[in-house]
């Protein structure tokens, strides 16, 4: 086994910060199914404050802030559009039919982006005969599509168009801080765009778990009993609340350095014959002869990377990788292709 492992399968696999386990350490708690965790509530006041929503609600996961913010907006049997690579589509276990009876249509996109007039055409009202379409979600930036950042004025196209028809739109912002740092574009301007937005703080930021769904306050009481329905409310997470207020504190800006990282892998697999383009944050899909091969003479080398499908493998990179070791893992991965393209 080699003596570095440099793991770039996501941005998940961080471990929290010495600063940030201080902080956890230091945190003020109390039960927050209850409501009284007090780091819990300065988190969802303090990310409801930077966004310009009215309430926030801590949740263990993306996931079930996902299913949660798409269940408050789309009633049983109703119909939500999204894009056909959308995360909660393809790596959420059909959560959203599931556990919401939600019917979804999707459309085909350019790398996810949904297409304002793909979607003033697809909207329907109710009739007697169909239902009508309740809500639209996106997904900035676009884990399946590369990590590719909505323009805003697309995103504002998607919420004049949705308004006109009185349909809401839930963003999953997973990955919201990387669109962020890469465009400028303020919080508030993206919270603008949105009634229900999910903000993970266990990727790119670093913090080990948790996700604030970002809502109306009308909407509060409902998604705290839906969440405790999900089995999601929790007790003393405050110690959680206070990595991710450590990590939104300190870890925004640093993204760049992600994203820097992540155009160093493509220029180095670029360079080698591949064409992997020029990723716009921290995520890059190569195209691969065989993905099963290539990742296991990558992890032999001490580079994980994942698999996404049977020709693509993906790198994420993020807080616990260097310049260097994302260089290095670069080669790793174009030597890794080459033989896997020229072995039996
Ligand atoms: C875009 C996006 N949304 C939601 C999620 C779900 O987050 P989690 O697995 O932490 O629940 C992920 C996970 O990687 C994701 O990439």
């Amino acid at each position: 086994m080699p003596d570095e492992i440099i793991d770039l399968r996501s941005d998940t696999v961080t471990k929290p910060t010495a600063p940030m386990r201080a902080a956890m350490a230091a945190a003020e708690v109390g039960d927050d199914t209850l409501g009284e965790d007090p780091t819990v509530i300065r988190l969802e006041q303090m990310l409801a404050d930077a966004f310009g929503f009215s309430a926030g609600l801590f949740l263990p996961s993306g996931v079930m802030a996902n299913q949660l913010g798409l269940r408050l907006l789309v009633p049983p049997g109703q119909e939500l559009l999204a894009d056909a690579s959308s995360h909660f589509l393809l790596y959420e276990d059909g959560g959203v039919a599931w556990h919401g009876g939600i019917l979804t249509r999707t459309a085909v996109s350019e790398n996810g982006l949904l297409d304002p007039a793909v979607l003033a055409r697809l909207i329907r009202p109710t009739t007697p005969y169909g239902t009508g379409t309740k809500a639209v979600a996106v997904e900035n930036t676009h884990n399946a599509g590369g990590g590719v950042v909505y323009p805003l004025a697309t995103l504002q196209e998607i919420r004049r168009v949705t308004r006109e028809a009185g349909v809401a739109v839930h963003c999953d912002g997973a990955r919201l801080w990387n669109a962020h740092v890469v465009s400028g574009v303020p919080f508030d301007a993206y919270g603008a765009c949105f009634d229900t937005l999910s903000l993970c703080v266990s990727k790119g930021l670093g913090a080990p778990a948790g996700t604030v769904l970002l809502l109306d306050a009308d909407r509060l009481e409902e998604a705290r009993v839906m969440r405790h329905r999900m089995g999601g409310s929790m007790r003393q997470t405050g110690i959680l609340a206070a990595a991710a207020i450590h990590a939104f504190e300190n870890h925004v800006e640093r993204m760049a350095e992600d994203h820097a990282n992540a155009k160093t892998i493509a220029g180095v697999l670029n360079d080698s014959g591949l064409d992997v383009g020029t990723p716009e944050t921290n995520i890059v899909f190569v195209q691969v002869p065989d993905a099963g091969k290539v990742q296991a003479a990558c992890m032999a080398a001490g580079v994980k990377v994942s698999v996404m499908a049977p020709t693509t493998v993906r790198l994420v990179t993020h807080l616990d990788v260097s310049a260097q070791q994302c260089e290095r893992a670069a080669f790793t991965v174009a030597k890794a292709v080459s033989e896997a393209g020229t072995q039996a």
